[in-house]
């Protein structure tokens, strides 16, 4: 540890993401879901995007270079990670984003701070219930002077009860890990280890269902993922009621959550657990059922400021006007839903036609409802905008029929490159490409990177076995998998990634 760092990891820089729960649009319709009125940003509007604790900035980056016209600027404490996504925003030519480097503790106070401008929309990824109080209570009160009266926070934060599974590997973790290793990533690796061999012992502690799923998922993610996740030394999971008391005094109040499937009760809950809840006009005490039934462990909350409630039907008239991109192929759509509470089935003949119908393009929602081919209800813009963008299988789209604009052009470009040179091992946790016509990311594998980067090289015919030998597979295992990577990139997502203007 740095010492400068308030017992948060300092001495390894993050990876690499894209989470669509940060996009204004996201956040937009989730307020709208919550029957909060936010605009979607009009095409043209000079918006400004503000991401606190930007590690190093792949997602603020990405939104600049989609959105031209919008100001953005991201800010973290750790001067590796500020000095990064200033070489990346420089080398991707864009002249709307900054990156300062400034401790959330105190910048409200700051010159810096002061000097801010006010935010249309704010997002906090993995910040939260990893640094300790003093640093929230600076959050709160940047929050209370920056964020514009209507504008939007996105804040997500590991969650109570889902987590009280885990937190006996997390704590084994962590104090193994620093009496094993010197650097966190290693500290993390090693601390891991041991938990893992505990496990097999049949340590009580370790055995719950959480615990076992939790060190299922660990055994692939990467030493820094693992170390920003697990040694810092204030991490701690909150209860929902316990942030929307903390943000309060910012004036912001909690409307939905940008998981945005985590808004429709009839997916997420039984019919009995629904029942139970129904009493309750309480949205603390409706989200407390929630986590109890469903046991999430992240959640992705969206605040405003300045709640202004929407009537039902001017919302799903809203809605109706809202673009929508394919952002999965319909090969790889999924029409079951895993629920805590069982499997739920989202109706193949409804969603069927209108995943197929975007994969030739962006698609008003109301037009997509009135698809002749549809079978089922056709009067609930908001579940058909919940689901599909909640499941990823779909993108909103601030700019249909945009051409690709040179900035975002720029931005795939760079990392297509960095990527080449690394001969794939460049690790991002969520790789995605730009868009302008989207105003964001579509989902993108590190695969499709590499194909966008040879369409750019000009070869307009796909050289597969050329490709695959320029990617230097280790054996016949790596070969194979490789040759179906491609396949399914040239299938299905480099037809969805012109289809939505990012190529
Ligand atoms: C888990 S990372 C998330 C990065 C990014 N939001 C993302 O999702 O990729 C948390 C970030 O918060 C930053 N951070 C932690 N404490 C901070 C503080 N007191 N002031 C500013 N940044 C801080 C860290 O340096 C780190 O980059």
């Amino acid at each position: 540890m740095s010492g400068w760092g308030s017992g948060y990891v300092t001495d390894v820089t993050y990876l690499p993401a894209y989470y669509r729960q940060q996009s204004p649009a996201v956040m937009a319709i989730a307020a709208a879901l919550g029957g909060v009125a936010c605009d979607l940003p009009a095409p043209d509007a000079a918006i400004h995007y503000l991401e606190l604790g930007c590690g190093l900035g792949f997602g603020a980056t990405l939104l600049a270079a989609s959105n031209p016209g919008w100001q953005v600027t991201a800010i973290d404490f750790n001067p590796a990670h500020i000095a990064e996504a200033r070489r990346t925003a420089a080398a991707c030519g864009l002249a709307n984003i900054r990156f300062l480097e400034a401790d959330l503790a105190t910048l409200a106070e700051d010159q810096v701070g002061r000097d801010l401008p006010g935010a249309d929309f704010v997002s906090l990824h993995g910040v939260w219930s990893w640094v300790p109080a003093p640093v929230q209570a600076g959050i709160v009160r940047l929050l209370a002077a920056k964020v514009n009266p209507g504008g939007a926070v996105h804040l997500s934060y590991n969650a109570l009860p889902g987590w009280s599974g885990g937190l006996a590997l997390q704590r084994l973790l962590r104090e193994a890990g620093k009496r094993l290793g010197y650097r966190s990533d290693r500290q993390a690796e090693e601390g891991l280890k041991l938990v893992r061999a505990l496990q097999a012992t049949g340590a009580k502690e370790l055995q719950s269902p959480m615990a076992r799923e939790l060190l299922e998922r660990l055994g692939s993610v990467p030493p820094a993922y693992l170390a920003h996740e697990y040694m810092n030394e204030n991490w701690k999971p909150l209860f929902h009621a316990e942030v929307a008391q903390a943000l309060a005094p910012a004036k912001l109040e909690f409307v939905a959550s940008a998981d945005l499937i985590n808004n429709f009760a009839a997916l997420t809950l039984t019919e009995e657990q629904r029942a139970l809840a129904r009493p309750f006009d309480d949205p603390l005490l409706r989200e407390l059922i929630g986590d109890v039934c469903t046991g999430r462990m992240l959640r992705h909350d969206v605040f405003v400021r300045g709640a202004r409630r929407i009537d039902p039907r001017v919302r799903d008239a809203g809605l109706r006007e809202i673009w929508l991109a394919g952002n999965i192929p319909e090969a790889e759509m999924r029409y079951e839903l895993e629920t805590p509470s069982g499997t739920a089935e989202l109706s193949p003949g409804f969603y069927r036609p209108i995943m197929t119908a975007l994969q030739d393009g962006p698609r008003r929602v109301g037009d997509l409802l009135t698809l002749p081919e549809l079978g089922g209800a056709r009067d609930n813009p908001a579940e058909l905008v919940g689901v599909l963008v909640g499941l990823g299988a779909a993108v909103p789209v601030l700019r249909p029929g945009a051409p690709p604009h040179p900035a975002a052009q720029r931005f795939n470009r760079h990392f297509a490159a960095a990527l080449r040179q690394d001969s794939l091992e460049t690790v991002f946790l969520a790789p995605a490409v730009a868009s302008h016509a989207v105003g964001g990311g579509l989902s993108a594998t590190q695969i499709d990177l590499f194909v966008l980067d040879r369409i750019r090289a000009g070869e307009t015919v796909a050289d597969v076995p050329a490709w695959i030998a320029a990617l230097r597979p280790v054996d016949a295992d790596s070969r194979r998998k490789l040759q179906a990577a491609l396949d399914a990139s040239l299938a299905g997502r480099m037809r969805l990634l012109r289809a939505g203007g990012a190529v």
